[in-house]
């Protein structure tokens, strides 16, 4: 069992457009919308291959029943804790040159009541899984602390808890000491104030991130794949793929190698299978999906290599 504190639910969009003019009007085509959120494409993925898993995430009226039904269809029980603004939408557009625009709203505003009631939730639920993730941005009104509050009281607790956020709430987390943390390499760069471009400065970014006490640390670097440091050691893992839409490569990731991690497979098979679903999200054109049959395809094609 896999708990996912993805506290700030959107509702993801895709579109496409030929030229995405700033300032003019823009017609849109293939217009799609799902239920989504860091959390969601965590869970769903951890779901896609089998593993129960439980969300925690707000949710308005509105949209209570299409969230509930669509992630139990797909395996994640979802607790949806209610709050009285709307779920926000995250909207990305790719153009004719197939460059994906993203516009992510910040969330609705939370109340002193309903954030307590998330931070139980997360809680009651943490405490009966393997494993459990924090992920994506906070709503307004929740404190850039509180991840950081949960990774402390999880670690006490012995059980491990991973994380994929940024900015505040990263720095705060990762002073908490999680047991992952799994920054892209943008991310990375922020929360250490060094360059992430090259291999091996993401080994570098990867081996500081244990240095200030991360037992496994994953640096994501997209088509270049993954990476990871766990026990003084450096990997990266890498699949090639024809990427169609990679947004969400990085929850799925997580995703994966949270199922790895709570089945008691070795850090180094859960890069693995994370890889594997990295790339799986990739190769289709929903925003942080993975199919089952790709990733088991995928998944023997995945290099691993240590890093000197
Ligand atoms: N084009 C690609 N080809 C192969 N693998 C990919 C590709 N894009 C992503 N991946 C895999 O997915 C992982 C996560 O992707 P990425 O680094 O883009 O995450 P991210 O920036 O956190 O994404 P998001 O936050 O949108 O989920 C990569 O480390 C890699 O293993
Ligand atoms: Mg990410």
């Amino acid at each position: 069992m896999i708990t996912v504190g993805g506290f700030n639910t959107s509702l993801d969009k895709s579109m496409e457009t030929d030229d995405l003019r700033v300032g003019g009007v823009v017609r849109v085509r293939n217009v799609r919308a799902w239920p989504g959120g860091k959390g969601a494409h965590v869970a769903l993925t951890a779901a896609a291959l089998g593993e129960p898993v439980r969300l925690v995430g707000l949710i308005d009226s509105v949209h209570r029943a299409l969230f509930e039904d669509f992630l139990g269809e797909r395996g994640v029980e979802f607790h949806g804790v209610p709050t009285r603004g709307s779920v926000r939408t995250c909207l990305a557009v790719r153009d004719g040159k197939g460059r994906i625009t993203e516009m992510l709203e910040p969330g609705p505003e939370v109340d002193a009541e309903t954030r307590g009631e998330i931070l139980a939730s997360f809680r009651a639920l943490a405490g009966a899984a393997q494993l459990s993730v924090l992920c994506g941005s906070l709503p307004p009104g929740m404190g850039a602390g509180d991840y950081a509050t949960l990774v402390g009281e999880e670690g006490s607790a012995g059980r491990r808890c991973g994380v994929d956020t940024s900015g505040e709430p990263l720095r705060r987390a990762l002073d908490a000491r999680p047991f992952l943390l799994k920054p892209n390499r943008d991310e990375a760069a922020e929360l250490l104030g060094a360059a992430v471009k090259s291999i091996g400065e993401a080994a570098r970014a990867a081996r500081a991130l244990e240095a200030r006490g991360v037992a496994l640390s994953i640096v994501s670097m997209g088509a270049d794949g993954a990476v990871a440091c766990w026990e003084g050691r450096t990997f990266l893992a890498t699949v090639s793929v024809e990427a169609v839409n990679p947004v969400g490569s990085g929850d799925c990731l997580l995703g994966g190698m949270a199922v790895g991690l709570a089945r008691g497979a070795s850090a180094e098979e859960a890069l693995r299978l994370g890889v594997a679903c990295g790339a799986a999200n990739a190769v289709t054109p929903e925003t942080g999906f993975v199919r089952r049959e790709d990733v088991e395809a995928l998944l023997p094609r995945v290099t691993t290599a240590e890093v000197e």
